[in-house]
């Protein structure tokens, strides 16, 4: 029955928690990977956390994906008396338009009923381009938001899924295949053991800022993704992770 199966999800959040060695996981019944609806599922838990930790002022960092844009499709008014600015934590991403941090991060903050700000820069840069951009005073006033959110909301994905999704060159493809990249998150690729094994330059969000003191919360889940999962979180941030069955059963049995 209903209290049961919710008694097990219970449990088995206990459990994850354990293995990953966070202190918060939230699991939605089902798999997304067989059931598209479960992502707007874990969307709408994802928004019941970011509520819970919200105060009257909040700067809040977005990345991209289909996981985040079921969280802005699930997204409601969450005004009340808070002041809501939302951020894109990257820029495009060699993403399709409704998959990327922009995208999301005004259609979240208009349901929302917040504000927005937008970082307009192309994802992947080279060194010279990277040092002219982050001197324009435009990007740079966006930068600064990015490093002072009080909430960032990322998702995970699999590496060699995301590379080839970013359309990425021949000589990454090889370099994540080499390392044996399993994980991918806001352009970091990760081994098994957590290990960083290549960064995208660009500007926005980095590793480096989910440590400092702030609510991080990472949306992924589907059984494809348990293994990138478990391999973020061995050096990863204590984030709150919202997740599926389909992920977390997968992560117990790995
Ligand atoms: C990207 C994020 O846009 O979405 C990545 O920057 C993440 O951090 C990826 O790995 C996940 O995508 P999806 O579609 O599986 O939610």
């Amino acid at each position: 029955d209903m209290m049961k199966d919710v008694s097990g999800l219970k449990d088995m959040e206990k459990q994850v928690e354990a293995v990953l060695g966070i202190s918060n996981v939230i699991i939605v019944s089902g798999d997304s990977d067989q059931y598209p609806l479960v992502k707007n599922e874990m969307g709408l838990a994802c928004i019941r956390e970011m509520e819970h930790y919200m105060n009257a002022e909040n700067i809040i960092a977005v990345t991209g994906g289909t996981t985040l844009a079921a969280v802005a499709e699930m997204m409601y008014p969450l005004k009340k008396s808070r002041d809501l600015l939302f951020v894109s934590g990257r820029g495009g991403l060699g993403e399709q338009v409704e998959n990327q941090a922009n995208t999301i991060c005004a259609k979240m903050a208009t349901k929302a009923e917040g504000r927005y700000r937008l970082l307009h820069v192309p994802d992947q840069l080279s060194e010279e381009s990277y040092q002219t951009l982050i001197e324009e005073p435009s990007i740079h006033e966006v930068l600064h938001l990015i490093h002072s959110a009080t909430i960032v909301v990322h998702g995970i994905g699999d590496a060699r899924t995301m590379a080839l999704r970013r359309g990425s060159s021949q000589s990454l493809l090889t370099k994540i295949e080499t390392g044996k990249a399993v994980a991918e998150a806001f352009g970091y690729f990760f081994d098994h053991c957590g290990k960083v094994i290549h960064k995208v330059k660009t500007i926005g969000l980095q590793l480096d800022n989910l440590y400092d003191d702030r609510t991080v919360i990472a949306v992924a889940g589907g059984k494809s993704k348990a293994k990138a999962i478990k391999a973020y979180f061995k050096e990863g941030p204590n984030s709150i992770l919202v997740t599926d069955e389909g992920a977390a059963r997968e992560i117990l049995k790995l």
